[in-house]
């Protein structure tokens, strides 16, 4: 590792103590890159920086579905990750994910439904027609990218199982092999990760059960062979190789909220005017385009991620204070 490690910033400061000793553990093993690590999940050193910030014109299709925003180029979307199961650093889930096989590939359907079971997963995705959709993903550490995005309706893959009445919830899972994911073997996270949605986010027509990006198959790094995008809400919400989907009566854990209850909630809805205890969420740094990523411009940050519009009326009556 060539980076170097720079002792006098303290990253206990920017990440929970228990991630940030887990972290140590993974660094000494050599999976996470220190000065990524650094960066970890917070801001880092140049998104506090007072750089001018821009106002976008955001041009959507009504229905959300796309969006004319400058998008990301590839090479940045797929180095520059979030998938602790290859390490914290940015760029080792392109460094490590090789070892991930994505085919061939079971998805088990569990809970509160009247199909249930293992399937393979094309017969998991058989008869949903793939949609491209171009979205602005906001990554809750303060940075966003635009994505066109291979996949398919969530809503219209649960359908097919028949939830009951008392799927309130969906809770999903990943891939935790050890012999595949080389991360999982350290205690960073409480794996395997999992995230989960209300059953009427999961129905929302703007869900998305992604398999493929730019075109292509989704790049390891980025979940393949499956993965959820969820636009209006934190990145982290975007659970990568799924091998489960469970239609739940209550509330299911999640990997962050179990890790940080007081930094990560359930919804994780994007609100620029509920901060994160050790940041502010008014801005976030756009990458996109060809500039770089460290000049990367400032933008305001919209509610629901600037999807109010479509998704909104789903918290109607809700704090989303106290549901953040
Ligand atoms: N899914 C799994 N299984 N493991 C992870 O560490 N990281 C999440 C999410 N899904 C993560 C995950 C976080 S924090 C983010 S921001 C997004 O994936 C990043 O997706 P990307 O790397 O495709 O941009």
């Amino acid at each position: 590792m060539s980076q170097k490690y720079d002792p006098d910033i303290l990253a206990s400061e920017i990440t929970t103590e228990s991630v940030y000793q887990s972290r140590r553990r993974l660094l000494r093993a050599g999976l996470g890159s220190p000065l990524l690590l650094l960066a970890g999940c917070g801001p880092r050193d140049a998104d506090a920086g007072a750089s001018p910030i821009v106002t976008t014109s955001a041009k959507d299709s009504p229905d959300g579905f796309r969006t004319s925003e400058s998008q990301t180029r590839f090479e940045d979307a797929s180095s520059y990750n979030n998938f602790y199961e290859f390490g914290t650093g940015k760029a080792d889930p392109a460094r490590y994910a090789g070892s991930l096989r994505p085919s061939p590939w079971r998805v088990d359907i569990a809970g509160e439904a009247e199909v249930t079971g293992r399937f393979n997963l094309e017969d998991l995705l058989k008869g949903v027609a793939p949609q491209e959709r171009i979205y602005r993903m906001r990554c809750v550490e303060g940075w966003s990218m635009v994505i066109p995005w291979l996949g398919l309706p969530l809503g219209d893959v649960l359908r097919k199982f028949k939830p009951t009445s008392r799927a309130k919830y969906v809770a999903f899972t990943s891939l935790a092999d050890p012999r595949q994911m080389p991360g999982v073997s350290y205690d960073v996270l409480d794996w395997p990760y999992r995230e989960g949605l209300r059953i009427d986010e999961a129905m929302h027509p703007l869900t998305l059960l992604a398999t493929g990006m730019y075109g292509r198959a989704l790049p390891n790094q980025n979940g393949a062979p499956l993965r959820l995008v969820v636009p209006w809400k934190y990145g982290f919400k975007g659970i990568k190789s799924i091998v489960k989907i469970e239609f739940t009566q209550k509330m299911p854990p999640t990997a962050w909220n179990v890790s940080a209850p007081e930094e990560y909630g359930f919804y994780s809805n994007v609100n620029p005017s509920v901060d994160h205890p050790r940041w502010s969420q008014k801005t976030e740094r756009r990458i996109s385009g060809t500039a770089s990523k460290l000049f990367a411009e400032r933008i305001e940050t919209r509610p629901f991620n600037g999807y109010a519009a479509q998704v909104a009326s789903m918290y109607s009556g809700m704090d989303l204070r106290k549901w953040f």
